[in-house]
């Protein structure tokens, strides 16, 4: 009659969890916390990535000389018919700007060798303040972009694209939209 009692140990369900219950609920929830972070954070680069690329896209053509036919810029759209007067050539200094406004839209007409007029939106590219003539190029006051005289090419950022270019035509003594 011996019973060898195999005395039910107090804990028969002890054995699934070896791994104290309380820690794997901590260590999961901080887990979780962590991968959306990382997640948020490949997010914000991937982010970054698509800008680069899109400046990449954009400036696709201007990474040689970066001199005259390097612009992959877009061009203005101006409501301003053909023809209609931008300003006077004798306004635009040799190796520099003027701003203008044409059908009410910022422009700057520049002249970078005597005789070869330019004209650009003066929209900065980056966040749309207004860009000004500068020392031999043009400038945006507000995060410090640069744009070249003759191309409207990014000197430096952080604007992402050029400034979109605006068909001039002289006529006369007038720089005229073409
Ligand atoms: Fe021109 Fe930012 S708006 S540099």
């Amino acid at each position: 009659m011996e019973t060898s009692t195999t005395r039910a140990t107090p804990r028969p369900h002890a054995e699934p969890g070896p791994a104290s219950p309380p820690e794997p609920a901590t260590e999961q929830l901080a887990r979780r916390a962590a991968q959306p972070l990382s997640r948020r954070s490949l997010l914000v680069s991937a982010g970054a990535g698509a800008g680069a690329l899109v400046v990449a896209a954009c400036s696709g053509g201007g990474g040689g000389a970066g001199t005259s036919g390097g612009t992959g810029g877009s061009s203005a759209t101006s409501a301003a018919p053909s023809g209609t007067v931008v300003t006077p050539t004798g306004d635009v200094p040799v190796g520099g700007a003027v701003s203008v406004q044409v059908d009410g839209a910022p422009y700057l007409v520049t002249q970078p060798e005597e005789g070869t007029f330019e004209a650009f939106s003066a929209i900065c590219t980056h966040q749309g303040c207004t860009v000004a003539p500068g020392d031999g190029e043009l400038d945006c006051p507000c995060h410090g972009s640069r744009f070249d005289l003759s191309t409207g090419d990014v000197l430096a950022g952080p604007a992402p694209t050029p400034l979109p270019r605006l068909a001039v035509t002289v006529s006369g003594s007038d720089v005229v939209t073409a």
